[in-house]
């Protein structure tokens, strides 16, 4: 296939801060993107899926951009239990949460409204809400990208861990396409309901034995009263990950900030919310130019219009080092930086 040339990404990424690129694709199966990676060897290549998890530094991608369509899913297995579902790697991720919640099959309910393609998902382990991909995921189907063979990824391959994979390191990054995921979604399935927010909402509506349907309309509402539509202020979610300390660093911010909040997760280990941190640096609502906090979630970068990346990094540089100088953490971005 035939790339255009010198294609705007603004419609293609969540942030829409200005970037064009040299070349673009979009493919809608797997020999078409084998066939440019041969066609174009000596090109630089990014591949997308809605570029909600992106930030380009730079205002022109000097390469080629390939955007994952391939479409498809297929039911593997089903019994009274449980249901085995192929998805191809181009499915929007919501469309799959909503089909499979109205078919009945729970898992994923609790990552409702989350941006993106299924074959995106498993790259950061996406996770809302008490639930993450890893609970549900069976294995994934790739391709090579050096050798074009297809290499499945049994579960425990993958790597996952928190906002992790194997995927997302950075001497695999980019070497991997994930064309296909395989879940295994339940029936009778009794949903997640231990995340704070979401417990709350459902004790306030009285919902004592949350269906899949509830708890799906749960996180929905939750998620729309808090974080920005990408379609009315530029965002990619949460731009920093939230930091784990040990047990030492945890004790000494505490009796600095007796009030800060945290999830105990192990002996050693707590997770602070990185929005926690940035909005007590003073950083929540803030904004320079085009490029801000977003009033109602801190953790939440956002282009209120013509933000250039290169901006939004900034700010994002500040936000470290302000973070840094109040609490010692280091916190690490969530965002894939495009350089
Ligand atoms: P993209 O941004 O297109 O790509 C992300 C990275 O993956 C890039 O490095 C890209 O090169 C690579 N990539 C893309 N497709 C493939 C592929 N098929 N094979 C190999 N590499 C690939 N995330 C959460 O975990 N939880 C949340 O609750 C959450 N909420 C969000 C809310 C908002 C409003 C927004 C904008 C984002 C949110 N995110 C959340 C982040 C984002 O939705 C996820 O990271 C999602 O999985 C990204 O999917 P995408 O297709 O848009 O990825
Ligand atoms: N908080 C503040 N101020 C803020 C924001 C948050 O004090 O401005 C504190 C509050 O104490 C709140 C706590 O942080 O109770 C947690 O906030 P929230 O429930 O909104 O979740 P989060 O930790 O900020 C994480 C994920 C989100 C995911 C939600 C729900 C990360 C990096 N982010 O956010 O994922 O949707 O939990 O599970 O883990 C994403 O990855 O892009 C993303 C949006």
């Amino acid at each position: 296939m035939k790339p255009q040339e010198n294609i705007s990404l603004r419609p293609y990424h969540t942030f829409h801060s200005p970037v064009q690129a040299k070349l673009f694709a979009v493919v809608e199966n797997v020999e078409e993107i084998i066939g440019l990676y041969k066609d174009f060897p000596d090109e630089r290549k990014l591949v997308l899926g809605e570029g909600s998890n992106v930030l380009f530094l730079s205002d022109f991608f000097d390469g080629l951009v390939i955007i994952n369509n391939v479409k498809g899913k297929t039911v593997l297995v089903e019994n009274e239990e449980f249901v085995e579902l192929a998805v191809a790697g181009g499915e929007n991720w919501h469309e799959l949460v909503t089909w499979t919640v109205q078919q009945g099959w729970g898992g994923i309910e609790n990552l409702a409204l989350i941006p993106g393609k299924a074959g995106t998902a498993p790259i950061q382990n996406i996770g809302a809400y008490g639930v993450e991909l890893k609970d549900v995921i069976k294995r994934c189907y790739t391709i090579h990208l050096e050798t074009f063979r297809v290499k499945v990824f049994e579960k425990p391959e993958c790597a996952f861990g928190y906002r992790n994979s194997f995927f997302k390191k950075p001497e695999n990054k980019g070497k991997f396409f994930i064309f296909r995921i395989d879940l295994e979604l339940k029936k009778n399935h009794v949903p997640n309901t231990t995340y704070g927010s979401l417990k709350k909402y459902l004790e306030e509506k009285d919902i004592v034995q949350p269906s899949i349907v509830d708890v799906y309309q749960a996180v929905c509402e939750i998620r729309r009263s808090k974080l920005p539509d990408p379609d009315e202020v530029g965002n990619a979610g949460s731009f920093f990950k939230n930091p784990i300390i040990d047990t030492k660093h945890f004790q000494s911010l505490q009796q600095k900030f007796p009030e800060m909040p945290f999830y105990r997760i192990s002996e050693e280990k707590y997770k602070i919310p990185a929005g926690w941190l940035i909005e007590k640096a003073g950083f929540k609502g803030m904004r320079r130019g085009d490029a801000g906090v977003h009033p109602k979630q801190a953790l939440v970068l956002v282009n209120y219009g013509n933000a250039t990346g290169r901006e939004i990094y900034d700010l994002s540089e500040e936000i470290k080092e302000k973070v840094k100088e109040m609490s010692g953490i280091d916190l690490e971005r969530e965002v894939n930086i495009i350089k």
